[in-house]
């Protein structure tokens, strides 16, 4: 069977950066390090002024299809994911294809465009469409261009607040991928939630608290769907485990789980069991509350043993890297974690050709994604195309004025003048100047 998976990703951040620990903690009365330890995040990317949702997937989409040598001919289908969408009707690829169509004098007439909507596990789900698009033979040898594009704005004041972040993640699923090679195999845990909603609002109401116990309550049933098609897991199954990261402090709590489930019954709950004694293994909880709690007193010994820092460190951690420096990118957010934690890879000169990914999704409303993916012989030289640090280090740094402006900006309730509120020049990109007009 062919190999069908990731040939290639772009990441495009908004340009501006809002230091959580210089900048929005003093402006709160907050201490640091509540955001640097506690939700693990030094920093959110901001779109600026010119920039949204359109702009940022189209430059990410851009820049791919320029690295990779492609015209509108070679793509069959543009699907959009995103929490941010501004239109009920037309698809968010629609406008994304209208501005890519002005640079490559060539039109997307064939190509089929929609937009996925399930939280931030959509973008998962967009692949998983265009895997299925090509299994089936439908894509005329073409390629399906994936973009996860949001803004995660919180109102002033919300607890999400600190977690904001805006960025898109372009993927480029074809036969014969040089990324990664996607498994067959997925596991899923979906239930109706309300703790995160947008009904016609910009931004969520959310219940945080509620938030977290739901995500690692479908966590953990997409773990155990998973496990009864792939069989029972290991730790040391995965090389690199990339999470759905709203913030790095919820990845740590979804992994201590994670690993607290896959050393049931292994040599490693064993040699853990004289210092912090058996896990509890109840087959059933009331509530997803009483899952967390029941778990909390073990995990919360087991992330203080060397055996499982040492895990932590090299599956989990690099796949954050990214993340500390953007916040929460909603549905880009997996797919920068695992673009992460390949770059550290490289970066460590590893040799990941054959190495399996496990990647784990979620969106609220509920629902969690578990599958595999093989690294392909490709990924070096895609890896080392991405220019994610140079656009990090360019970020125009704001105060937290600056940052109240730029939340007005992006805030569809107010009536705000953007061109004429810009921190940064555009350069030779897409931007948005009017509802339905872009221009490079
Ligand atoms: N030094 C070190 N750590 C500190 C600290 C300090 N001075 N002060 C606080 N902390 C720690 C806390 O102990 C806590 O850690 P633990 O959870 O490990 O105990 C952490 O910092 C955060 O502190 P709080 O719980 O007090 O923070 P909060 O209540 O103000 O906000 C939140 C946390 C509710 C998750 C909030 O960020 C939020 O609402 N976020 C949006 C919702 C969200 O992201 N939910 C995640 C799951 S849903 C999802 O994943 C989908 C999605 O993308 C939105």
């Amino acid at each position: 069977m062919t190999a069908v998976g990731i040939d290639a990703i772009e990441i495009r951040t908004g340009k501006l950066e809002l230091d959580l620990a210089e900048t929005f903690a003093p402006a709160k009365g907050d201490d640091p390090e509540k955001y640097t330890k506690g939700l693990g995040l030094h920093a959110s990317s901001f779109p600026d002024a010119y920039e949204d949702i359109v702009t940022m997937g189209a430059n990410a989409a851009h820049r791919l299809m320029e690295r990779k040598g492609l015209t509108p001919a070679d793509i069959g289908r543009i699907d959009v994911a995103t929490e941010s969408a501004f239109d009920n009707s037309k698809p968010v690829s629609t406008y994304i294809a209208g501005c890519l169509e002005q640079v490559f004098d060539e039109d997307f007439h064939h190509a089929n465009k929609g937009e996925r909507k399930f939280a931030c596990v959509a973008g998962t789900q967009s692949i998983d469409d265009a895997y299925n698009w090509i299994r089936a033979g439908r894509h005329r040898g073409r390629s399906a261009l994936v973009i996860a594009t949001d803004t995660a704005l919180y109102a002033r004041g919300d607890p999400g607040e600190a977690t904001q972040g805006a960025g898109a993640v372009a993927m480029l699923i074809s036969e014969d991928p040089d990324v990664v090679e996607l498994s067959t195999e997925q596991g899923f845990g979906s239930a109706d939630e309300t703790d995160f909603l947008k009904p016609n609002q910009q931004f969520p109401s959310v219940d945080g608290k509620r938030s977290v116990q739901v995500y690692l309550a479908r966590m953990r049933e997409a773990v155990r769907d998973f496990e009864s098609v792939a069989g029972t897991i290991h730790p040391d199954d995965f090389t690199l485990l990339p999470f759905h990261t709203p913030f790095p402090g919820m990845v740590r709590k979804a992994a201590a789980l994670a690993y607290r489930h896959t050393i049931r019954d292994t040599e490693i709950e064993e040699e853990l069991a004289e210092d912090i004694g058996r896990q509890p293994r109840p087959e059933a909880f009331d509530s997803d509350e009483a899952y967390v709690d029941a778990m909390g007193e073990y995990t919360d010994e087991l992330v203080e043993t060397d055996q499982y820092r040492d895990w932590y460190d090299r599956v989990v951690d690099p796949t954050l890297e990214i993340s500390r420096e953007v916040g929460n990118w909603y549905t880009g957010s997996v797919h920068v974690a695992r673009a992460s934690g390949l770059k550290h890879a490289l970066e460590n000169d590893m040799d990941l050709t054959g190495a399996t990914l496990g990647v784990a999704s979620y969106g609220s409303g509920a629902q969690a994604e578990v599958h595999a993916e093989t690294v392909q012989s490709g990924w070096e030289d895609e890896i080392a195309a991405l220019n994610v640090d140079e656009q990090l280090d360019n970020r125009y740094s704001i105060s937290y004025e600056e940052y109240e402006h730029i939340h007005d900006v992006h805030n569809h309730d107010k009536d705000t003048d953007a061109e004429a509120e810009a921190f940064t020049p555009p350069e030779g990109e897409f931007v948005f100047d009017g509802w339905g007009r872009m221009g490079e």
